[in-house]
This record gives C-alpha cells, structure tokens and sequence, in this order.
C-alpha cells in the first residue's frame, strides 16, 4: 500500500538482493556475526518488487522481520550466501548486494561445545571468499550493485570496490554520520559508478534511498537496453 501508484519500471526484471549479516559459527552455540539489521535490503526488496521486478531476497540474520509477500531464501554463513546467490546468477538480471558479510570465519567449527580450559584461547579466522568480487568476475549480462560501509576516505575506498569487484554502482555510507549505516531507519549514502561520483543523498528513509537507487538502476539499464 505504501508504494500504490509505483511506476512498474522494473517489470520482469529478475532481481537477487542480500541483506541481513552473515552467522560463522564457532561451535553448536556460539557465532560470530555484526550489527546489520537487513533493513536497507528489505527496503529494497519491497520497493523493486512494488516496482515490478521479480525478487528473491537472500537474507542472512536480520534485527526486523521480512514482509511477507517476498521470497526469501534463508542464509546463516558467507558460505551458504555465496552458494545461494551463485544458483541464481545465471538467470538474474539485477543482484544488489546489501548483506553485511562477514571478512573471516572460524577456520575450525567445533561439533561440539567448546569446553572452557586454559587462561587464553585464540580462535584462528580464514578469509572468507568475497560474494560481490565472484560474481563481479563473472558477469555477463546482470547489473551489479555493491555496498561500501566506511569510517574514511569513503570516496577512494567506494571506488576502489566498485573496481575491483566490478560492480556497476555502489552505494557507499559513511557510518561515523548521524542517521546512517547499521540499524537505523534512515541512511546517508553517496553513490558511484565507475566514472565517480554520480549522486549525493541527502538523509533520507532506507525506503526513500531503495527507492532512488531503483530509480537509477532501471535508467541504467533501459540505457544499456537502448
Ligand atoms: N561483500 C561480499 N562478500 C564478502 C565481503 C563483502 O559480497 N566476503 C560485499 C558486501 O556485501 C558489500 C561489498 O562487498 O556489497 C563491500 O563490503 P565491505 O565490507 O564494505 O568491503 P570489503 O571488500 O569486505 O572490504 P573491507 O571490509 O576491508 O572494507
Ligand atoms: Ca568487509
């Protein structure tokens, strides 16, 4: 009801959107994981799908509920992410990726509870394979869409992502600013392409910038299409 009287500039439009954080396990009860709450790529999820497109969001751990109405495909680790989003790339002609992933995980998962021993223990990490990076590399026709959360140097640090991971846009957010980044409602976001700086937003509702950033998308792409 909210977005009634949304223009279907996204109709049939096969769209992938991660949101939510990555769960590493370490042992049968205990993980790492992050503060994202999955609501930018919610946000997303409801404004592409009232905008038409055919959406399955891939969620990881989330703070809110997802709306029903979207299929959502359940994820815990960068593992099972990676592996969800890689049945649908083929097919997909969009894949947004807002998903807080995590960089290491557990190299070992214990199988069963870790027993409390010496005075120190250390947890030994192994990078994790980059999700945006992969299917960067091996894009064909999809627009790909990656996030970048800084505490500096957004500009560098958002381009240099958006190169190496060959994405089309990126949407990056200084996380140090009031009203942006992990749990909040509301976001302050910048977004690139591979020429620089294309937007400055100013704070606005997570819905608000899904909705601009669509916008952009399907411009993109009907250019593209041209
Ligand atoms: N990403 C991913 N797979 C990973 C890590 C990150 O797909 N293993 C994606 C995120 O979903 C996001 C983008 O890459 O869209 C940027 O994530 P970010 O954490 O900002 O960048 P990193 O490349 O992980 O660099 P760093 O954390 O060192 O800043
Ligand atoms: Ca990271």
């Amino acid at each position: 009801i909210r977005f009634f009287g949304e223009k279907k500039i996204l109709e049939g439009k096969k769209m992938v959107i991660t949101a939510g954080g990555t769960v590493e396990r370490i042992d049968p009860v205990r993980y790492l994981t992050n503060d994202s709450s999955g609501k930018m790529g919610i946000a997303l999820a409801e404004v592409a799908q009232s905008m038409g497109a055919d959406v399955t969001l891939i969620a990881g751990k989330t703070s809110v509920p997802v709306p029903s109405g979207i299929r959502v495909v359940k994820v815990e680790s960068a593992q099972d992410m990676l592996e969800a989003v890689m049945e649908r790339f083929d097919d997909s002609d969009v894949i947004i990726k807002a998903a807080a992933v995590a960089d290491y995980r557990p190299l070992e998962r214990a199988q069963q509870k870790i027993k409390k021993k010496s005075e120190e223990m250390t947890l030994t990490l192994i990078k994790n394979t980059d999700i945006l990076q992969t299917i960067g590399q091996r894009k064909t026709k999809q627009f790909i869409v990656g996030f970048a959360a800084e505490t500096e140097n957004v500009e560098e640090h958002a381009l240099d992502k958006l190169r190496r991971k060959h994405c089309d846009l990126i949407v990056a957010n200084d996380v140090t600013q009031e009203g942006a980044g992990f749990g909040t409602d509301t976001n302050v976001v910048r977004i690139y392409d591979a020429a620089g700086l294309v937007d400055i937003l100013p704070i606005m509702s997570k819905l608000g910038v899904a909705r601009e950033l669509l916008l952009r998308i399907a411009e993109r792409m009907a250019k593209g299409a041209e």
